[in-house]
């Protein structure tokens, strides 16, 4: 199907899309890609990453950061992200798309359904409580990226034996967001992770708005055309 991107960029304008996925789907790039498109269609975009994005967010990540991973309470660690999430909706989500901008996030409320979800938060209550961080700012559309656990563990380079062997010394969440290594996040269980993929795949079901799921395994590019082919056709 030939895609109309400069239609698309008409459609999204002051349109909120959300990238989410397991670790290892491509989101970023993907991010990145559909950015590109938009602005080379002449659309004014704003990208950001969700938790972060904002100086504020920054260090309510750099709290995540420094503390032990297995010592914080899951609901501490939920609204944690959510008073990150609060303060990129308050200062640059809701700002741009008032100026009518089309803003593509980096994981969202999502994420907390699956990975706070998968350690045991009850995600109803995750959607329950998320209105106190983002008002009714849920994205116009949700694209899951999906991806084995396998796969995914592979792009980030995560060796599977590595985590029973390292599971101590990888415990801290000082690496949580580096990227670089194996972060606490990544050390947790295989079995933590393939929950995560099952809720993320499960989210159009209960998510309060649009959820789109798309096949990450192929090569960027055509993840990317498979991204722009569902944001023409999907209903905003
Ligand atoms: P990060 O380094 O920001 O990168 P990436 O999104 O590329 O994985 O890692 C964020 C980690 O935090 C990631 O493992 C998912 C997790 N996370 C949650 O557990 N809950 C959340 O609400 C969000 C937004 C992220």
């Amino acid at each position: 199907m030939e895609i109309d991107v400069r239609q698309l960029a008409e459609k999204l304008s002051g349109r909120f899309i959300v990238f989410d996925g397991p670790d290892g789907c491509g989101k970023t790039t993907q991010r990145d890609l559909l950015g590109q498109a938009l602005s080379d269609a002449g659309c004014n975009v704003v990208k950001c990453k969700d938790p972060g994005g904002t100086a504020i967010g920054n260090r309510i990540r750099h709290i995540l950061l420094d503390y032990d991973l297995s010592k914080m309470d899951v609901r501490c660690e939920a609204m944690l992200f959510m008073a990150s999430r609060a303060q990129l909706v308050g200062e640059l989500v809701d700002p741009a798309l008032a100026e009518g901008k089309v803003v593509i996030c980096d994981r969202y409320v999502s994420s907390t359904c699956a990975y706070q979800g998968a350690q045991g938060y009850d995600i109803k209550r995750v959607i329950e409580v998320a209105p106190f961080a983002i008002g009714d700012r849920w994205p116009d559309a949700t694209i899951v990226l999906d991806i084995d656990v396998e796969t995914g563990f592979s792009r980030t380079g995560r060796q599977r034996h590595h985590v029973g062997k390292n599971r101590k010394k990888y415990a801290g969440q000082q690496n949580m967001f580096d990227g670089a290594q194996t972060d606490a996040m990544e050390a947790r269980p295989v079995e933590f992770h393939r929950k995560v993929r099952e809720i993320f795949l499960q989210l159009e079901q209960f998510y309060p708005s649009k959820v789109v799921t798309v096949d990450a395994r192929d090569e960027a590019g055509v993840v990317h055309a498979n991204v722009l082919e569902v944001l023409s056709s999907v209903k905003l």
